[in-house]
């Protein structure tokens, strides 16, 4: 069965260009973002693995783990960074997997058979310091993904972890947000001060610290 939003991520230990890595004791007390790509030597995936690493400082500053997957070999990861640093003028410097036989892909359902039965499909596992799954997001070979969408939802997701508060679409850091539905009047207006009533049950506040 698929991997369902509040699953324990699997844990695996794995070859990867950073040398052997088990995903829980790497994770420790952090967040983390496991993803696939479908291949080395591609230009989607290129243009991908660049952009991550352009975007490093950004999931360092959220005390957030990046781990790239494919099933390409160590030595094809190694050879490829030099094409990605000379595309995109970025450093792979996250650690990425070689998932040769497949173990990793097929314990997390990266491989969609019906979309391709040999390369992995572009999945995002993002992985909350409890090693519960918080969010999935699954693209297909060819549409590369917004690496920026999955930083603003890692914001979203470590700020409900911590307040009785949800994010309305299209929201960005620093812009309202709304209390949930479970929190009383009474409560809100304790933890909330001045909150807004635009319906009865949908309320905002301005971003708590
Ligand atoms: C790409 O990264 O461009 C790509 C990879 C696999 C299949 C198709 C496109």
């Amino acid at each position: 069965m698929a991997i369902q939003l509040g699953d324990e991520a699997p844990n695996f230990t794995a070859e990867t260009t950073e040398g052997e890595l088990n995903f829980h004791e790497y994770l420790g007390d952090s967040w983390g973002v496991l993803f696939s790509h479908p291949a080395d030597f591609t230009p989607v995936c290129t243009t991908e693995l660049g952009a991550v690493a352009a975007l490093k400082p950004e999931f360092d500053k959220r005390g957030v783990k990046v781990v790239g997957l494919s099933v390409d070999t160590i030595d094809r990861h190694g050879e490829w960074a030099e094409d990605i640093r000379d595309v995109t003028g970025a450093t792979v410097n996250f650690p990425l997997i070689a998932d040769k036989d497949r173990s990793i892909a097929d314990k997390y359902g990266m491989i969609h058979p019906n979309a391709n039965d040999t390369m992995t499909v572009r999945s995002v596992f993002v992985v909350g310091p409890d090693k519960k799954v918080k969010l999935t997001l699954t693209y297909p070979a060819a549409t590369g993904r917004d690496f920026n969408e999955i930083l603003r939802t890692i914001d979203s997701l470590q700020l409900t972890a911590k307040h009785k508060v949800a994010t309305p679409a299209n929201w960005k850091q620093g812009e309202d947000v709304i209390i949930t539905p479970a929190v009383s009047d009474e409560e809100a207006a304790e933890r909330f001060p001045g909150y807004e009533t635009v319906k009865p049950y949908l309320r905002t506040t301005p971003q708590p610290a």
